[in-house]
């Protein structure tokens, strides 16, 4: 395996016999910390992995680790890892007592990593004879032995090609680290160039390195492999009315609130708030993202609400929101699509919600492009279907083709929106499968009231 899970979906059945995996790019991309996230995942599993090194000092290599949470000492002192560092050799000569060491270390470790290939093959240079001993010991390696063994390799900054001498071409998987720098912002990818043996249809796998995590990626998961929303379990709002016309919400389908953005009044959060009420009522993990920090979160609001109603529901309810609700917030602007998007799956996989609230989508929608927004939350919302979630996104109200687009991804949709009649807020109300409904605002309202009441 490659602890990384993207890597595993794709590459899993290549790895069962051995491969040559070959990790190549440019300073920076990341080829250290996916050779030492492969170490340290087989190695933590109890496959010995050596990691020899021409680069970084020991010292260097566990501290920089450690920030990613891979304590190397740990596997160390338990004899499943060890770092092996190589003076620089200077002279070809040197090459075949290098390989000879490493062979004393081939049936003790099942994976090995050589950070970097490139010193090597520049110090072979035209020694056709030596570069021969050396691909095939490292091919033989990983063959004869049913070992992993991963060739990190240098791209020169601005250079697309190897320059390695062929040693892809006896890889069994080259993967190719890549960074684009997009508006200021860094997007990172692993593209998979070659794959024996694997079925590839998806070439390139954004992936964000994460403080204390390390890397994090994702893929697309397969329509013909979801479920269309969660069978069997669903959850009620809290009011007779709303049940009637939106109820109940089944599990893993999306609700989609939309306020005009140019009256946002305090009534505008009333949709969300009918949301985390049900959460509420049904005791379920709530995570609220929020691309904005507004004056008044969604917790200052319903405590405060409750408070107004009732002191004793807010003693409750305050109680639940410190249970169940986790909230973060989230510059859009500060990330890459791709990283937002890896981000956010990594923050549901970390707190484990049954529902999860995007508070103000229409930011990231206009700070990366609607189209490639659209492409991205596509994928995230299979994503959280797949596993259950139930996602409340809120919008401004910015125009009518992204209000549609959102729409035709929804199973409910929510709109409140402006009459000269009086009372002058509507909402228009619509689930998958009834006619949409138009109803004054009060029915929201009443909604929250009675949950209030109920606690
Ligand atoms: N503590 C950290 N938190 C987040 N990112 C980091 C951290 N330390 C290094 N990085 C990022 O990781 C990358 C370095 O990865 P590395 O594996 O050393 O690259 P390579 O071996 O390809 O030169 C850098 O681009 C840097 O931005
Ligand atoms: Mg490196």
């Amino acid at each position: 395996m490659l602890g990384v899970e993207a890597l595993d979906d794709i590459l899993g059945r290549v790895l069962d016999s051995g491969a040559l995996i070959l990790i190549a790019g440019s300073p920076g991309a990341g080829k250290t910390l996916l050779a030492s996230t492969i170490c340290y995942a087989n190695a933590s599993n109890g496959i010995p992995c050596l990691y020899v090194s021409l680069q970084e000092t020991r010292e260097v290599f566990f501290k920089h680790m450690k920030d990613f949470n891979m304590d190397f000492s740990e596997l160390e002192s338990r004899d499943l890892f060890k770092y092996y560092k190589v003076p620089i050799i200077i002279d070809p000569e040197l090459i075949n007592n290098l390989i000879s060491e490493l062979s004393a270390y081939s049936s003790k470790y099942k994976v090995f990593v050589i950070d970097s290939f490139t010193p090597l093959s520049i110090i072979v240079g035209e020694d056709s004879k030596t570069r021969a001993l050396l691909q095939n010991f490292f091919y033989n390696l990983a063959k004869l032995e049913n070992s992993l063994v991963i060739l990190v390799a240098e791209i020169p900054i601005g250079k697309d090609s190897l320059n390695l001498g062929g040693v892809e071409f006896v890889s069994d998987v080259v993967l190719i680290l890549k960074q684009y720098v997009e508006r200021g912002l860094i997007t990172r990818f692993i593209e998979v160039r070659k794959a024996r043996e694997a079925p590839l249809s998806i070439g390139e796998i954004p992936f964000k390195i994460v403080e204390e995590v390390g890397i994090r990626s994702f893929t697309p998961p397969k329509l013909e492999e979801l479920p269309s929303v969660v069978r069997g379990i669903s959850y009620e709002y809290p009011c007779r009315e709303l049940n009637e016309i939106l109820g109940p919400v089944s599990a893993g389908s999306t609700i989609y609130v939309v306020v005009p953005s140019d009256a946002r009044s305090t009534e505008t959060y009333v949709p969300g708030l009918v949301s985390l009420s049900l959460a509420l009522k049904h005791r379920l993990k709530t995570l609220i993202i929020d691309y904005v920090r507004p004056p008044h979160t969604f917790i200052d609001s319903i405590t405060e609400y409750a408070l107004r109603k009732s002191p004793r529901s807010y003693e409750v309810i305050n109680k639940l929101i410190n249970e169940l609700v986790k909230i973060n917030y989230v510059n859009p602007a500060t990330m890459s699509l791709e990283e937002l998007y890896t981000y956010e799956i990594e923050l549901v996989k970390q707190h484990q919600p049954k529902l999860l609230i995007l508070n103000r989508v229409d930011i990231p929608s206009r700070i990366h492009g609607t189209e490639k927004y659209f492409t991205y939350l596509w994928n995230e919302l299979l994503w959280f279907r797949k596993h259950g979630v139930t996602v409340l996104r809120t919008s401004a109200y910015v125009n009518m083709e992204e209000y549609l687009q959102s729409a035709s991804i929804s199973e409910t949709v929510i709109r409140l929106f402006k009459t000269r009649k009086e009372p002058s807020l509507k909402l228009y109300l619509w689930t998958e499968r009834r006619s949409p409904k138009i109803v004054d605002f009060q029915v929201l309202s009443k909604c929250l009231d009675e949950f209030i009441y109920s606690v």
